[in-house]
């Protein structure tokens, strides 16, 4: 091989290491999954490998090494980077959640958002339970904030009444409703934040609602509209307002308007954006009635605390169904 043409090879080689660069590394997404993440191993260790080899050859006279040629072209071999170990953002999968005794102690207290921090936050406890490594956390305990109700998941018992309930203090409240503890302060404070974000003033209008208040409720909707009715509003047993989970907000400028103006308003779009910071979720959006049942309802949060709200949000979820993995909920069973 002539020397320009093995000149241009070296160059060649050099440009293929440097694709393993760090620059290279570090344009991946922070954000791996347990795939990616083993992947990265997988791919540092042939990296690492396939540079110590390079650095062997390089530094091998030519006469006493079977090395291919084209790895022992220069006399003068270019300096090789020590390549970064691919970074680890998570901590190993636990078989079963479980069996973490800081889960399981915090789950016995009745501490949810404790259980989860245990978990490993609310992505750790999410893909725990998807994954169906955690038999001990029932999506269908009506106390839990993680519960899933819809028209396949009744509340249990189906006329279940949470307690204690308080009035979220501060919030202008049109029908007085009450929620859980929990849910009232988070909304106090998504309330609060949106007024100081210069949002304007949310209210609440309907927040627990009883399983006989609720039969009122279908009642009305059923009276208008028949059938339809299923579309706007839960049967008794079926609403998340009788988790006292559930917070219907309206816009306030002076007077309060409607649920269905909510979304148009500069509340509406605040809500949108920011309520999972507190530890609620818009529970019912576009494009997902065949898996919630229900047309969208930007004024329906949901509180399921902020650790999994976060995870909701990071993750770019948009249905509590397909969030922890479970079938789509688009009518009853009879
Ligand atoms: N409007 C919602 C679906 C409810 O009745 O709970
Ligand atoms: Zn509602």
């Amino acid at each position: 091989m002539s020397s320009a043409r093995r000149a241009a090879r070296g160059a060649e080689l050099l440009e293929a290491s440097e694709d393993s660069s760090p620059a290279a590394q570090h344009a991946r997404p922070r954000r791996m999954g347990r795939i990616a993440v083993a992947t990265g191993l997988a791919a540092g260790a042939v990296l690492l490998l396939g540079s110590s080899a390079l650095v062997t050859a390089l530094m091998t006279p030519p006469e006493a090494t079977d090395a291919p040629a084209a790895l022992s072209l220069t006399n003068d071999p270019p300096e090789i980077e020590q390549l970064p170990v691919p970074e680890l953002e998570q901590s190993p999968v636990v078989a079963d959640l479980c069996t973490v005794p800081e889960v399981a102690a915090a789950l016995q207290a009745g501490d949810d958002e404790g259980a989860i921090v245990a978990a490993g936050g609310g992505e750790a406890f999410r893909d725990a339970v998807a994954d169906g490594r955690a038999p001990c956390v029932n999506l269908g305990d009506s106390t839990r904030i993680w519960t899933v109700v819809n028209k396949l998941r009744p509340a249990t018992p189906i006329e279940y009444r949470p307690a204690p309930l308080v009035l979220p203090e501060g919030v202008r409240n049109i029908e007085g409703g009450a929620l859980r503890t929990d849910a009232a302060s988070a909304l106090v404070s998504l309330v609060a934040a949106a007024r100081t974000a210069g949002a304007g003033e949310l209210a609440l209008l309907s927040g627990f609602r009883s399983y006989e208040a609720q039969q009122r409720t279908y009642g009305r909707h059923f009276a208008e509209r028949g059938d339809q009715a299923d579309q706007v509003s839960a049967r008794p047993g079926y609403s998340e307002h009788q988790l006292g989970l559930g917070a219907d907000v309206v816009a306030c400028a002076g007077q309060c308007s409607s649920l269905d103006a909510l979304a148009a308003t500069p509340q509406g779009q605040w809500v949108a954006e920011h309520a999972w910071e507190h530890g609620w979720i818009v529970r019912y959006v576009e494009g997902k009635t065949g898996i919630t049942g229900y047309l969208p309802e930007p004024w329906h949060l949901r509180y399921i605390g902020p650790e999994l709200a976060k995870a909701y949000h990071d993750g770019g979820w948009t249905s509590l169904e397909e969030f922890f993995g479970l079938e789509a909920a688009p009518g009853y069973a009879n």
